[in-house]
């Protein structure tokens, strides 16, 4: 057996920069290196998926100079790879001692003790970082399809993905761009839902299939434009199914990862009535033929047909949700959604529960808009793949902008209402590329 010592180092390996080049280069004088490529998983536990999948990334890796051998990191905890490798040092640059890594870093440190190993730091490579790599990259944009396979991806990656509504260019680049810190953690959105309601109220027309595919085109094509993150399509009814084959190649070829069709057949009104206005639920057998239609039109295996169940919105029960979501997954729907509009979120629970007892299960969408007490990680503990906040920011818009409408009249200049909105320069700045 050799006695040459052993180095282990954790890396993404996303976006390869001379920083890693340098703590393999460090590496390698102590010993035999060996590089744990963190999986997609253990990635998008922190930070967005990675653009390349795994396998591509450790065979990357695998190639340079320096490294003897790759091994999967399936978490962030270094623990598991380290106690099945025993090796004399890891080694890390020293930007890890405060911030989102630091318990890693203890972990480590604890770890590495139960055989005499030690932790190695070595400055860090100033001047150059993933995170802007990563601005860089998207800066660049992305293909219709890269981005349509993204949410498979995705749904591979990470327990539960959270989607928000998106009507044109500035409300997708919200859902791109919005970030928010939740203890040690950064959180951001996985996508854009194109709702059918502020799809069509952003016309100013009613949620009734009146804004035909061609029409919504036209914003989904801004939002494509300037965003990189999946985008859900909110087919409606899906329409004649002979329409619905066209609809499924239109929005396949423009980089739409997926489209929910709904369980409803005739004049279509918007969920959140309920049984105040007259709706019809389609026959089993009719919604299945449809769901099949759709498979049948799509060309890659990226895209995705998800069937949404309006059982609970008509009061038809929580039986009939389940008879139906089991017809659905074996007429060859690729997800369910289970719509609700009750306040609380009982209902769903119970279809979450019952749900997961299905041995075809795939991923389930809940859209709790009003049941809006309900926090995702409850969510996300009873088995929602994918949580779509589906009309807030438009919701969010109206009364702003109504107030300034109405503060200009009343004060017959807009100096009152000045602080309402933006600075100029900063609305002039928002989009990059007009100086
Ligand atoms: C939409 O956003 O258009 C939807 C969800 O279909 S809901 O409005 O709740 O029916
Ligand atoms: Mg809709």
């Amino acid at each position: 057996m050799s006695n040459k010592k052993s180095v282990y180092i954790a890396m993404s390996a996303d976006l390869i920069h001379p920083g890693h080049l340098n703590i393999i280069k460090e590496a390698k004088k102590l010993g035999d290196v060996t590089v744990g490529v963190l999986t997609d998983q253990a990635i998008a536990s922190y930070k967005r998926v990675p653009y390349m999948k795994y396998e591509l990334r450790a065979e990357i890796v695998s190639q340079l100079k320096g490294v003897s051998k790759v091994v999967p990191q399936e978490t962030l905890s270094y623990a598991k790879n380290l106690r099945s490798l025993q090796p004399n040092f890891v080694l890390h640059g020293d930007d890890w001692k405060e911030g989102a890594q630091k318990q890693t870093r203890n972990e480590v440190i604890e770890v590495l003790k139960e055989w005499n190993g030690e932790l190695v730091e070595v400055p860090y490579t100033q001047g150059i970082s993933s995170s802007e790599l990563d601005k860089t990259v998207r800066a660049f944009g992305t293909s219709p399809d890269v981005r349509r396979g993204y949410l498979r991806r995705l749904l591979l990656a990470k327990p539960t993905l959270r989607f928000l509504q998106a009507h044109n260019g500035i409300t997708g680049l919200i859902v791109e761009n919005a970030k928010a810190k939740r203890g040690e953690h950064t959180v951001e959105f996985d996508g854009m839902w194109a709702s059918s309601l502020t799809d069509s109220t952003s016309r100013g027309k009613p949620d009734i299939e009146a804004v035909q595919l061609e029409t919504r085109l036209e914003s989904l094509n801004d939002i494509l434009e300037c965003t990189t993150k999946p985008i859900i399509y909110d087919a409606d009814t899906g329409g004649r199914p002979e329409h619905f084959f066209y609809t499924v190649r239109t929005l396949e070829r423009h980089g739409i990862s997926a489209c929910i069709i709904e369980d409803k057949v005739g004049l279509k009104k918007n969920s959140l009535f309920g049984t105040n206005v007259q709706q019809k639920q389609d026959t089993i057998d009719g919604f299945c033929k449809k769901i099949q239609v759709g498979k049948k039109a799509q060309q890659s295996d990226d895209f995705l047909v998800i069937a949404r169940i309006e059982s609970l919105i008509l009061e038809k029960g929580h039986e009939d949700a389940v008879e139906r979501a089991k017809s659905y997954l074996q007429a060859g729907a690729d997800g369910i959604m289970i719509h609700s509009r009750n306040k609380s979120p009982k209902e769903i629970l119970k279809f979450c529960e019952a749900y997961n007892q299905f041995k075809n299960r795939m991923p389930l969408v809940v859209v709790p808009t009003s049941y809006n007490e309900v926090l995702d990680s409850e969510l996300s503990t009873a088995g929602a793949n994918i949580i779509i906040y589906a009309n807030h920011l438009l919701r969010a818009a109206y009364p702003a902008m109504m107030d300034v409408a109405q503060g200009i009249l009343q004060h017959g200049r807009s100096l009152e209402i000045e602080n309402h909105c933006m600075p100029i320069n900063e609305i002039l700045e928002l989009i990059p590329g007009t100086k």
